[in-house]
């Protein structure tokens, strides 16, 4: 079936109380990407020909970073907070005219995937005049109910607010989404829905009675409970995250990574991860986060916005900050933490370490407990290591500082000046020895302290 064009209606101005917070409701995380970028996502990957935002008066912040995701966003704000109808409404200059469906979306409804907007637009390409996509709740407290007819045909929505205790009792609810067949079709409902109901809001929901009354086609379209789930508090955001880190475990296994425990592996919404790789135990990747095939991740590593390249072994408990980038074959192990610096093809950094600000030339060896020490109170300097240099264990680099490419430092040194390709540098108090020295201390002391 060819696909009329369609809008897709974002709705996002509600205060989102419940949550409890000061930021706006769609602002809050999923996978490491607030609910509203995956709304628009999932309107773009529904090839929406246009989109419009619903927001509240200080919402800015929403607003701009709607812009950011997708110039092309059109953005309305809805100057009080009176139902869902209103907010619809609110948004009208930026659907009158459109010559295709209108989809309205919630920004508290994150985990909607593309193929039920897909089939929503179909029930509207199909001849629906009005399409709601509902599902069979567990615990529908808090959703609308869908009313059916005895023909199992949609006859309306009702809010729990105003629900019978009969009504209550279904278990068929309203995810909020929502088409129209036109432009036209919403807007000849919209002017008629009132608020006399029991939040005094202007319900849209309320759109599928005034339908059927006008005699149109309206039509429930199914889906999962967990697809349509509505954020409405903290607790229902964990359960969100949930869902969505389940559907990136399965994602990263269907790619050909090889989970151990995958409900322990928390992903980002964007991360890239390539063939057989390995990712052990407990496990956190925060946002654009980029890993090359066959590449070992050991457990108990925090990794955020690093390039790992293929054939890498990292962890256990490594951390990587924003900046990390690893070329091929490169070993990181136990705590060693690294943030905007670069290490090239099979370099070793490989226990308790700190690379900060630095590039790190192929096939450098850098010894435990060395510290690049890129920050003296004011600003940030950088490190330069060169290929095939050697730093001897618990060295500290004082920033900025080159080591020239194959030169050897000594264990425990602190360098602060620039070493010259292939030379050894060292810095060291020389060592001093006293024969005899504790056995003498010993005996004047009444010999050794005994363990109790
Ligand atoms: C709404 C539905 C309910 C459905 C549930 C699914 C209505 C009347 N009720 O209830 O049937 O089961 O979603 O999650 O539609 N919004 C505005 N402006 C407003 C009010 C709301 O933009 O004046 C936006 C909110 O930001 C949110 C969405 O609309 O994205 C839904 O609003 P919310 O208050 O969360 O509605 P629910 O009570 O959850
Ligand atoms: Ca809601």
């Amino acid at each position: 079936m060819i696909q009329g064009s369609v809008l897709a209606l974002v709705l996002a101005a509600g205060k989102g109380t419940r949550m409890k917070s000061e930021r706006p409701k769609v602002m809050h995380a999923l996978a490491g990407a607030p609910m509203l970028a995956h709304v628009l996502a999932t309107a773009k990957a529904a090839s929406a020909d246009r989109i419009c935002l619903v927001v509240g008066p200080d919402m800015e912040e929403v607003a701009s970073a709607a812009r950011e995701l997708d110039p092309g966003v059109a953005t309305f704000v809805q100057a009080a907070q009176l139902g869902t109808a209103d907010a619809v409404k609110a948004a009208e200059a930026g659907f009158t005219g459109f010559p295709g469906a209108v989809i309205v979306l919630y920004g508290d409804t994150p985990l909607l995937r593309a193929e039920t907007l897909d089939r929503l637009r179909h029930a509207l390409d199909d001849g629906a005049d009005i399409a709601v996509v509902g599902f069979e709740a567990s615990a529908p407290t808090g959703y609308g109910r869908l009313l059916l007819d005895e023909r199992g045909r949609l006859l309306g929505i009702r809010e729990e607010k105003d629900a019978s205790e009969t009504e209550r009792a279904l278990t068929l609810c309203n995810s909020g989404i929502m088409g129209f067949r036109s432009a036209k079709t919403l807007a000849g409902l919209l002017s008629r829905i009132g608020n006399k109901n029991a939040k005094g809001e202007f319900y849209l929901t309320d759109a599928v009675a005034l339908a059927r009354a006008d005699g149109l086609d309206a039509r429930l379209v199914r889906s999962e409970a967990a697809e349509v789930l509505g954020v409405n508090s903290r607790a229902e955001l964990a359960k969100a995250e949930a869902v969505m880190q389940q559907r990136l475990r399965e994602k990263a296994m269907a790619g050909g990574a090889t989970l151990i425990a995958p409900e322990t592996v928390f992903f980002s919404h964007d991360t890239d991860i390539g063939r057989d790789v390995l990712i052990e135990p407990n496990v956190i990747f925060g946002p654009g986060v980029v890993i090359g095939d066959n590449v070992t991740i050991f457990g108990f590593c925090h990794i955020v916005g690093a390039t790992i390249g293929a054939g890498a072994v990292v962890g256990p408990f490594a951390r990587f900050r924003p900046g990390t980038d690893l070329g091929p074959n490169v070993k990181v192990g136990n705590f060693v933490e690294i943030k905007q610096s670069e290490i090239a093809a099979g370099a070793k950094v490989n226990h308790l370490t700190y690379i900060g600000d630095a590039s790190i030339g192929a096939a450098a060896n850098i010894g435990a407990g060395t510290i690049t020490c890129n920050y003296d109170g004011f600003a940030k300097h950088r490190t330069e290591i060169g290929p095939g240099v050697f730093i001897g264990s618990n060295s500290s680099l004082v920033a900025p500082v080159k080591i020239g490419e194959g030169a050897y430092i000594g264990s425990g040194s602190v360098i602060s000046k620039d070493v010259a390709a292939d030379a050894l540098a060292l810095s060291r108090a020389p060592q001093e020895e006293r024969p005899g020295w504790a056995a003498r201390i010993r005996k004047r002391r009444g010999g050794a302290k005994q363990p109790k």
